[in-house]
């Protein structure tokens, strides 16, 4: 979309740790206890699940995260690399983070998180990551990190040329330099929320909210409205996407493999619904799925949209 496709990866700059997946029916009342009817514990966090979406729709990438220096750490790593993502510049030091999702009927979740504050990326691993950064052709941040080491890792990627896909609610000290620096900007409706200052509800706030995104840096803004879909908005034009009509069995990791599937088109130079369509796709197999971790390569929507983009 922009001509600068002058890399040849992406760098997804975010959480890594370890996933603990329970489904159980029902979850006990304090002092009781209940079966577990599923269980899948394996490499997790928001960046990794990213991360393995596009690894798994054929793009090469690079993880900038950390885990600890711990058991769970070593093998999330190994995860990684059989999963294809490049871990050279995942940090380690501490202990992993933890992120418990517990499911105790369709759709309705819990998550437990424990990520020690060493989990966090810091602007130092941001330079241990430079041969990644000078690789990459797309530098996809997630804004749960620390505001500094998002500007950082913004302006590093603008550097090189890379796009910067953004997804989350800025912190609002640093929201303006860091959207004048943003490509592409995702939002789930929390976040759009906190975007906008006030409930967007509707896809006409959507819309109003998107606009005005538009105006502080990105080119591409998509924003999630509840129960109808996902609106894509850019500069003269817009697109609703609406809902995939399937099962939803836990919608956790779901917003990762829209972004994944939306920077794997963008990267191919597919046009707004395009990527917008890959995008949903890979949000609709997830949600089928139980746990952040997407499947792509087995879902025949994501094979189609794919061929479309
Ligand atoms: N009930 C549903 N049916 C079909 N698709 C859904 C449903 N709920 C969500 N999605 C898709 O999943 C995407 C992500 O959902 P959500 O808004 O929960 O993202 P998120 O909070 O960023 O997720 P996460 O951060 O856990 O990856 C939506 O943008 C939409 O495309
Ligand atoms: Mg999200």
């Amino acid at each position: 979309m922009d001509g600068r496709e002058r890399g040849s990866c992406v760098v997804v700059v975010g959480q890594v740790g370890r996933d603990l997946v329970l489904r159980a029916d029902g979850l006990p009342e304090a002092g009781g206890s209940a079966g577990v009817g599923e269980r899948w514990e394996g490499l997790g966090g928001k960046g990794a699940n990213q991360a393995v979406g596009l690894a798994q729709l054929g793009v090469p990438v690079h993880l900038v995260g950390v885990v600890g220096e711990d058991d769970a750490g070593a093998a999330v790593l190994r995860q990684a690399g059989r999963d294809g993502i490049g871990t050279a510049s995942v940090a380690r030091r501490g202990r992993t983070a933890l992120l418990v999702d517990l499911v105790d009927a369709p759709g309705s979740r819990r998550l437990l998180e424990d990520v020690p504050p060493e989990g966090l990326v810091t602007v130092a691993d941001l330079e241990r990551a430079r041969p990644a950064f000078a690789d990459a052709d797309t530098v996809s941040l997630q804004l749960q990190q620390p505001p500094a080491t998002l500007l950082a890792a913004a302006r590093r990627a603008r550097q090189h040329g890379a796009r910067v896909v953004a997804d989350g609610a800025p912190d609002p000290a640093v929201r303006d330099e860091l959207l004048s620096l943003v490509d592409v900007l995702r939002a789930d409706a929390t976040e759009a929320e906190l975007l906008a200052d006030r409930p967007v509800g509707s896809v006409r706030d959507a819309r109003a909210l998107g606009r005005r995104l538009l105006g502080a840096g990105p080119a591409l803004v998509a924003l999630a409205v509840p129960g109808a879909g996902d609106l894509l908005v850019w500069p003269d034009g817009e697109h609703l996407l609406p809902l995939a009509d399937v099962p939803v069995t836990d919608p956790t990791g779901a917003g990762d493999a829209f972004v994944a599937g939306l920077v794997a088109a963008l990267r191919r130079r597919a046009d707004p619904v395009s990527a917008g369509r890959l995008a949903a796709a890979a949000a609709g197999a997830t949600v089928q799925r139980l746990g952040g971790r997407p499947d792509l390569s087995g879902s025949a929507a994501v094979a189609s949209a794919a061929a479309g983009s």
